[in-house]
């Protein structure tokens, strides 16, 4: 668990350690994040850990009510409304769920966190990355995952393996560019938490490569 962004030590194999640890997925929309997601928490529980898996936004009651506003595509909501409301959905996650976990020794692996909104709501969007951040920082109360898998894939390619669009999914290939961007951005900013991971070939290449990014 880490509270704060101090910097750690890229190559430290996350999952060799006992306490409690905090991993999350992020990429565009069709990357593969759910599947990679998934078979790490089945590699984790064969590893004899106790895995909690969580989905943003959602993953608690009052979340997947925000959830069902968020990503309804009758709903116009501004931007910073849309923002507030992903952090809101966030603040109940980490409360109810994930620091609850990550404080018994459990292994969290979310889909999904923080630097999906720096990059859709903060680059995407406009709002600015470093104000998105600060809203998160109060939201969370400064928790920060060990270590971030970013799965990378062409946008083009993404958007091919995509099913029917939610209300975020409907926005334009320029926007998913500028998204990819924000992801791009907070792999610089964050070097040592964020592992990107090519995400293109069969799904056992790219979960082999996940589970070396987080030495399982
Ligand atoms: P996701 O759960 O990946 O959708 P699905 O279950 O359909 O795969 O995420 C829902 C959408 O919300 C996705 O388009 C990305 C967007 N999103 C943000 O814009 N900001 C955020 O902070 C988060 C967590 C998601």
């Amino acid at each position: 668990m880490k509270t704060g962004d101090s910097p750690r030590t890229g190559t430290v194999p996350i999952l060799a350690s006992i306490s409690g640890v905090f991993i999350s997925f992020e990429g565009l929309d069709g990357c593969g994040k759910t599947t990679q997601a998934a078979l790490l928490a089945e590699a984790a529980a064969a590893a004899g850990r106790e895995v909690v898996p969580v989905r943003e936004p959602g993953g608690t009651s009052p979340g997947e009510r925000v959830r069902a506003i968020l990503l309804d595509p009758a709903l116009e909501i501004e931007p910073w409304a849309e923002a507030l409301l992903y952090a809101a959905a966030r603040a109940q996650l980490v409360a109810e769920v994930i620091r609850p976990a990550l404080e018994r020794g459990a292994t969290v692996i979310a889909d999904r966190y923080v630097d999906s909104s720096l990059a859709y709501q903060g680059c995407a969007r406009g709002l600015g990355v470093d104000e998105v951040l600060a809203v998160n920082r109060v939201a969370t109360r400064g928790l920060l995952p060990d270590r971030t898998v970013l799965l990378v894939l062409g946008a083009g390619e993404a958007a091919g393996r995509r099913g029917e669009p939610d209300r975020i999914e409907a926005e334009g290939s320029e926007f998913h560019t500028r998204v990819a961007d924000g992801f791009a951005d907070a792999a610089r900013r964050f070097p040592e938490r964020i592992a990107v991971v090519d995400a293109s070939g069969t799904r056992d290449q790219v979960a082999e490569r996940v589970r070396a990014a987080v030495g399982l």
